[in-house]
């Protein structure tokens, strides 16, 4: 098997041609901008300095220098830009695992909570009671950001549009802000995990049906998931129409991919974080880290809501899943944390070899290792 290859990892946003009538447009913008900010610094400071001497007065600002332990962020992003223009929530509510009859529950909280992002799949197989869930919500359709997933049986052009399809027609939507390919492994249709393996080495077949999809008008956004580098290099090396929206991964104390976060923001790749609290398989030991309990007992927060908040922190999308209500309502509220608490969660879970949490590599069969060799 060979190793990684070492290429310049080529990955090219233009999308819109840079002629002169955008040069003009742009001059022009930025006269306007400068005179917008202009405007909008002086109202900021005659705002922050009447604010100032009101709560001087009011007597607000008496025993916050005892307070302030920590040098404080500004809050955190509820959403990040894609290349669309959209904004995607920075916060999701899961669905992997949330079974029959819980589902539905889970959303109809998550949405009460203040929830406005759903991360589903196809392979879940619960999106017609996620779907319920929403049709019996007051929350429009509109400001909702629903995503599903490719499933590895439909990466041939001519599936794809019929797999979004059947996601749609179970959610009960004619449309999806994010529909991204669940995992760099294509199976032949109706096969039991047989490796398809030219679209596996090559997906830019399957991306480019990806892309009829949102000239169609039926996704917004599209992305991938579980690609490593060079297969994010493989894909962008071709002259893509839109290139990907997001990576979603596995992010956690466990497996936090330095090295993929920076070539991201780099590269202008947005991650969304999967199993950000090492997954059902190891919250606990996640939760129960001393240095995660001691920021939590610091700010007076939970150590879920550390996790979720360094998450997001990070720059990324963060996912976590759950089904218990008083949870899903825990996991929504992030804070920014205190900028050496957040430099001292990022240094313990650099600091140990990293652990992955979900490769299903081998229980596929797979001939190599989904996340390690590329191409195989
Ligand atoms: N693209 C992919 O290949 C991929 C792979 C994995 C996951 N994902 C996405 O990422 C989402 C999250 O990943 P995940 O489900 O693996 O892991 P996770 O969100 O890290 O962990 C979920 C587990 O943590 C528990 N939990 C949640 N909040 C908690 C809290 N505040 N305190 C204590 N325990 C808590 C949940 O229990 P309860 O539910 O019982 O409350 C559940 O057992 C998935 O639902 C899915 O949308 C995507
Ligand atoms: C992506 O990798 C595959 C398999 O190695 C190769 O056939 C294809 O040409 C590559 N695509 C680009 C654009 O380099």
């Amino acid at each position: 098997m060979p190793s990684l290859p070492t290429t310049n990892y080529k990955y090219d946003y233009q999308l819109v041609p840079d002629d002169g009538e955008h040069v003009e447009k742009r001059r022009a913008n930025t006269k306007k901008r400068l005179l917008f900010h202009f405007v909008a610094v002086m109202a900021v400071l005659y705002a922050a300095f009447s604010g100032i001497r009101y709560g001087a007065r009011a007597g607000w600002l008496k025993g916050c220098a005892g307070k302030m332990r920590y040098s404080t962020k500004t809050q955190l992003p509820s959403h990040y830009t894609l290349p669309s223009g959209d904004k995607i929530p920075s916060v999701a509510l899961g669905v992997w695992q949330a079974g029959k009859g819980e589902v539905g529950q889970a959303v109809k909280v998550a949405l009460d909570a203040g929830y406005r992002h759903i991360d589903g799949a196809w392979i879940y197989r619960n999106e017609e009671e996620v779907g319920q869930a929403l049709k019996e919500s007051s929350v429009p359709r509109e400001e909702i950001w629903l995503t599903s997933k490719l499933w590895n049986t439909f990466h041939a052009p001519e599936d794809v549009e019929p797999a979004l399809d059947e996601s749609l027609a179970k959610l009960g939507t004619d449309y999806l802000d994010l529909y991204i390919i669940h995992w760099p492994v294509a199976f032949k249709k109706g096969s039991n995990n047989e490796l398809d393996e030219q679209l596996t080495a090559d997906p830019y077949p399957t991306w480019q049906a990806l892309e009829a999809l949102v000239d169609k008008g039926k996704v917004k956004n599209i992305g991938v998931s579980n690609f490593n580098i060079p297969r994010l290099a493989n894909l962008t090396a071709n002259n893509l129409k839109y290139r990907p929206a997001v990576n979603q991964v596995e992010l956690n104390f466990w497996n936090p991919q330095p090295d993929l976060l920076k070539w991201a923001k780099e590269h202008n790749l947005l991650l969304e974080a999967y199993s950000p609290l090492g997954s059902n398989k190891q919250v606990k030991e996640t939760l129960e880290r001393p240095e995660i309990q001691q920021i939590a007992k610091d700010l007076g927060i939970t150590p879920a809501q550390v996790i979720i908040s360094w998450h997001v922190q990070r720059g990324t999308v963060v996912l976590p899943k759950s089904v218990t209500p008083s949870r899903i309502q825990e996991n929504f509220k992030v804070t920014a944390l205190p900028d050496d608490a957040f430099a001292k969660l990022e240094a313990a879970a650099t600091a140990h070899p990293p652990q992955r949490v979900v490769n299903p590599s081998k229980n596929w069969g797979l001939p190599f290792d989904v996340f390690e060799d590329y191409p195989y």
